[in-house]
C-alpha cells in the first residue's frame, strides 16, 4: 500500500510538533510547515532517515501558503491528511486592542487556516479521500477576557470547519476541529502567561482549579485525539469540534 502523506502546520512546537513525531512513527511521509526555519532545520537534522520535509511558510500570507503548496507539489500529488496546528495569542482586552493586533491574530489564526483548507482540500476533492483537522480551542467554545482576538478566531474556524465538512462530506472527506483546554510546554503557553502577567490577567496556573483533572494537557493529549481523528475509526465522524480539557470544558 503507498505510504500516507500529512502536512502540518505549526509542527515545529508544541501540538503540532506531538502530531509530527507520532505520524513519521507510524511510516507516515510528512511535511512539517512552520514559520520558525530554526527549528524546522533542528528537526530535519534530527529526522534520521524518516520521510520528513521541512517547508518555511507563514500561513497568514496567500502567497507563502501558494509558495509552500507548489513546493508540496514537486514532491508529491497527494496529501491524505491536513493538521493546521499554526496558531497565536495576543492578550489585551477589548477596549485597549489595537486593530492591527486584532488582524494580526485573525490573519494567521483564521486567514492562514483558510488558506491552508483551500489549497488542499482542492487536491482531496480531486482524490475524493482525506481528512482535515483544525487545532481551535476551549476558547472557540467560550470567551475569554483579555482573549477577544484569539477566542473570535477560533469561534471563526469552527465555523469553518462546520461549512467545509458539509461541502466535501460526500466525497469522502472528513473535516473536524479538536478544542484544547490550556496546554503546557509550548511556546503559545509560555508567551501568553507572560503577557497576562503583564496586563494583571490571570494566568492558566490562577485557572487550574477550574480543571476537574487538575492538571493542564500536555501536546501528546491533544496528538492523540488528531491521530484518532485521521483513523478509520473516525470514518463517521464529520464537522465535529472536540474538546479536549480535562473536563474543564463539556458542551
Ligand atoms: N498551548 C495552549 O494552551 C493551547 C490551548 C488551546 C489551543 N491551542 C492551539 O494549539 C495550536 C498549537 O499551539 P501550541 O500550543 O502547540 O503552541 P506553540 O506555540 O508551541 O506552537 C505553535 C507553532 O505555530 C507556529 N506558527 C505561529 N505562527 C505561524 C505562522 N504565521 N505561520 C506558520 N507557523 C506559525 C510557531 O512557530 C509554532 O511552531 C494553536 O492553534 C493554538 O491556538 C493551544
Amino acid at each position: 500500500m503507498d505510504r500516507k502523506v500529512a502536512v502540518i502546520t505549526g509542527s515545529a512546537s508544541g501540538i503540532g510538533k506531538a502530531c509530527l513525531e507520532r505520524l513519521l512513527s507510524q511510516g507516515v511521509e510528512v511535511f512539517a510547515l512552520d514559520r520558525d526555519e530554526v527549528a524546522l532545520a533542528r528537526l530535519k537534522a534530527a529526522s534520521e532517515g524518516k520521510p520528513l520535509h521541512t517547508v518555511v511558510v507563514d500561513i497568514g500570507s496567500e502567497e507563502s501558503v501558494r509558495s509552500s503548496i507548489e513546493q508540496i507539489s514537486k514532491v508529491t500529488s497527494r496529501i491524505d491528511y491536513l493538521i493546521n496546528s499554526a496558531g497565536i495569542d495576543h492578550l489585551d482586552r477589548i477596549a485597549e486592542c489595537s486593530f492591527s493586533d486584532w488582524r494580526r491574530i485573525l490573519s494567521v489564526n483564521l486567514d492562514g487556516t483558510f488558506l491552508m483548507c483551500q489549497a488542499v482540500v482542492r487536491k482531496m476533492i480531486a482524490q475524493r479521500s482525506g481528512r482535515i483537522v483544525n487545532v481551535a480551542s476551549w476558547l472557540a467554545k467560550a470567551g475569554m477576557a483579555g482573549h477577544g482576538p484569539y477566542a473570535a478566531s477560533k469561534f471563526g474556524i469552527v465555523g469553518l470547519t462546520q461549512s467545509l465538512a458539509k461541502e466535501v462530506a460526500d466525497l469522502g472527506i472528513t473535516v473536524n476541529s479538536v478544542c484544547p483546554g490550556p496546554v503546557e510546554h509550548t511556546q503559545m503557553r509560555a508567551e501568553a502567561d507572560t503577557q497576562s502577567l503583564a496586563r494583571g490577567l490571570s494566568t492558566a496556573k490562577d485557572r487550574l482549579h477550574l480543571i476537574p483533572m487538575g492538571r493542564m494537557a500536555v501536546p501528546d493529549d491533544v496528538a492523540g485525539v488528531i491521530l484518532f481523528l485521521l483513523s478509520d475509526d473516525a470514518a463517521y465522524m464529520t464537522g465535529q469540534a472536540i474538546n479536549v480539557t480535562g473536563g474543564l470544558w463539556m458542551n
